[in-house]
Formats: C-alpha cells, sequence, structure tokens
C-alpha cells in the first residue's frame, strides 16, 4: 500500500513559533559565550539552519552523522559514520537533533562529546516522543513533544523521503 502522508501535525506557523521560543532560551541562556553547535545528520540539516540564523552569540556549526543500535548491552552502541572537524575540547556544545525517540542515539553522543574533553553538553530537539523512551534523557531545549506516531517533514524521513516538506506530517 503507499504511504498516506495527508494528515498535518505541526503546521508551518507553529515551527516558526517553536524556532523562535527555543532560540530565545538558548540566546539567553549563552549570552557573552561562544557556541559549538553540532547538528545531526540529516534529519537536523533544516532545524539547525533555522535555528543557528536566529541565535545572537558567536556560533560554529559542524555535523555529525551518528545512530544507535543495540548489540548486546541494551543502552546501545553509538555508530559514528561521520565525524565532527571541529574540536570540542574546552567548549560549550549545543546538540541539535530534529527527534528524541528511544533517547539512545543522543545519550551515547553526549558521553562521546564528554570524554572529547567538550566544557558542556546541551540536547536541543525540535520534536520529542517521550512515551517512546528507555532511558532518563531530557533534552535541555525542546521545540514541541508529540505523541507517538511517526512523522516526515522538516528534515524528518521515512526512507529518505519527504524531508523537504515545509510542515510536519503523520506517516499512515
Ligand atoms: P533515538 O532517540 O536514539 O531512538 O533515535 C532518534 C532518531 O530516530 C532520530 O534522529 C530519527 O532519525 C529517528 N526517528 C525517530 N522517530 C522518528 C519519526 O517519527 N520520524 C522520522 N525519524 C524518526
Ligand atoms: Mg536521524
Amino acid at each position: 500500500m503507499a504511504v498516506d502522508t495527508s494528515e498535518v501535525m505541526i503546521t508551518q506557523e507553529q515551527i516558526e513559533k517553536m524556532l523562535e521560543d527555543v532560540s530565545s532560551r538558548i540566546n539567553r541562556d549563552y549570552e557573552g559565550k561562544e557556541l559549538i553547535v553540532i547538528g545531526i545528520l540529516t534529519g537536523a540539516y533544516i532545524f539547525t539552519a533555522d535555528l543557528t540564523r536566529r541565535l545572537n552569540m558567536p556560533v560554529n556549526v559542524d555535523f555529525m552523522q551518528v545512530s544507535s543500535y543495540v548489540g548486546t548491552e541494551s543502552t546501545g552502541e553509538l555508530k559514528i559514520r561521520k565525524d565532527l572537524t571541529v574540536d570540542v575540547k574546552g567548549k560549550d556544545v549545543l546538540v541539535v537533533e530534529d527527534i528524541i525517540d528511544t533517547g539512545r542515539t543522543l545519550a551515547l553522543l553526549k558521553d562521546v562529546l564528554y570524554k572529547r574533553g567538550a566544557k558542556s553538553v546541551k540536547l536541543c530537539a525540535a520534536f520529542d516522543k517521550p512515551d517512546r523512551r528507555v532511558n532518563d534523557l531530557v533534552p535541555d531545549y525542546c521545540g514541541i513533544v508529540i505523541p507517538d506516531e511517526f512523522i516526515v517533514g522538516y528534515g524528518l524521513d521515512l526512507d529518505g523521503q519527504f524531508r523537504n516538506y515545509k510542515d510536519v506530517r503523520i506517516v499512515r
């Protein structure tokens, strides 16, 4: 059966408001500081672009492509497909993710960044599905909390498709 993406969950207007909310909190918290922003590919490419253009402090934007896989340990392991080019040692870091689901990826990544000597690591997600969490991970900056549905658009994909939708839709 073909995929049905006709139902809009989050409109462009709601996304705009979310961007204003999240960026103003980050601007307040990091006033007078410098920030390394790490966008998580591929899903966060649009959110990272929109968010960083609303930040007032000096920012250094870099990207990582990571995923978690569950092997023998239920916490999973981090697979790094594309690594950073910047050195995070002694730096304030903000990780920007499209959506948090189980929370495994960001929990593992946060550990890796601290092990590399980051001074602080905070997590920012456009969307959050807390019902699916397998750990106690809570994002420092969360855009919109959503129910347990599979969504696409605003960077999020289903098998590489639908990232270019300007709004967020439910996959049926
Ligand atoms: P987790 O939090 O480690 O389970 O992984 C989060 C990642 O799963 C996100 O970066 C997305 O790539 C993917 N993901 C989770 N839920 C969705 C969804 O509803 N739509 C698209 N991708 C999703
Ligand atoms: Mg992803």
